[in-house]
């Protein structure tokens, strides 16, 4: 049995792959105020600091990240780097962090989003982002030590959200949180690294 740290363990995407891992791998969680441990991923010292008081963890998933939707003729400097500072370098301080604590043998799955490969209107800060976390990934793949492996999971809108987005999503067909934790089961328990995959 391995143990799986899922970071946004609380959130839509977390509790399905809580669910799903939880059905044969010891899980922990963590979040800003819920979990079993606090982290903002943001932060590299917070990050540092939950691997450290985690104890053993075999696989890591991201499942948060804050992104900004508006449109781009009013977008400032500040509001595009809210998806900079938090989906795409909070993600990659986790990656970072965990490669150092990580047993060999061990992965990082990370969280991009459907729009990645299909932009919006209002969605270019969300479109730059998912696909930096994807570019990420396909280059720290080739680094990684030990037999590490990373990957993404790329959403599309979850049923459980699309009442939430359904301005931004006309004509996406909504994916159940079952479909979807079964991408996060690929990344985990797969043999695969530096992929992206779709649960569309
Ligand atoms: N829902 C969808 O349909 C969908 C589709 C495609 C992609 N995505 C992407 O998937 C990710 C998760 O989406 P979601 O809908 O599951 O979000 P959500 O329901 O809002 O849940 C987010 C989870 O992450 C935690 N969290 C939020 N910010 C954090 C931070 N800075 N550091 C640590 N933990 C944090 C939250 O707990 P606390 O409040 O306790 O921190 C919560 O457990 C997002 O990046 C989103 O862009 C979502």
């Amino acid at each position: 049995m391995r143990t799986v740290l899922v970071i946004g363990g609380s959130g839509t995407i977390g509790r399905a792959v809580v669910r799903e891992l939880g059905k044969r791998h010891r899980v922990v969680t963590a979040g800003r105020s819920s979990g079993d441990h606090r982290v903002a991923i943001e932060d590299i010292a917070s990050v540092r600091a939950l691997f450290a008081k985690a104890g053993r963890v075999d696989d890591v998933v991201v499942a948060c990240g804050a992104l900004h939707v508006g449109p781009l003729d009013e977008m400032t400097q500040a509001q595009f780097r809210t998806g900079l500072d938090s989906k795409l370098m909070g993600q990659v301080n986790v990656a970072l962090e965990a490669q150092h604590h990580l047993p060999d043998g061990g992965s990082i799955t990370l969280t991009s989003g459907v729009d990645a490969h299909n932009p919006l209107r209002g969605c270019v800060n969300t479109v730059a982002v998912n696909n930096a976390v994807e570019g990420f990934a396909q280059g720290a793949a080739l680094e990684l030590q030990r037999g590490l492996r990373i990957n993404v999971v790329n959403p599309s809108l979850l049923e459980e959200s699309a009442q939430k987005f359904e301005a931004l999503f006309h004509g996406f067909e909504p994916v159940s949180s079952a479909r979807v934790a079964r991408a996060y089961s690929r990344c985990v328990e797969g043999a695969e690294s530096g992929k992206t995959y779709r649960a569309w």
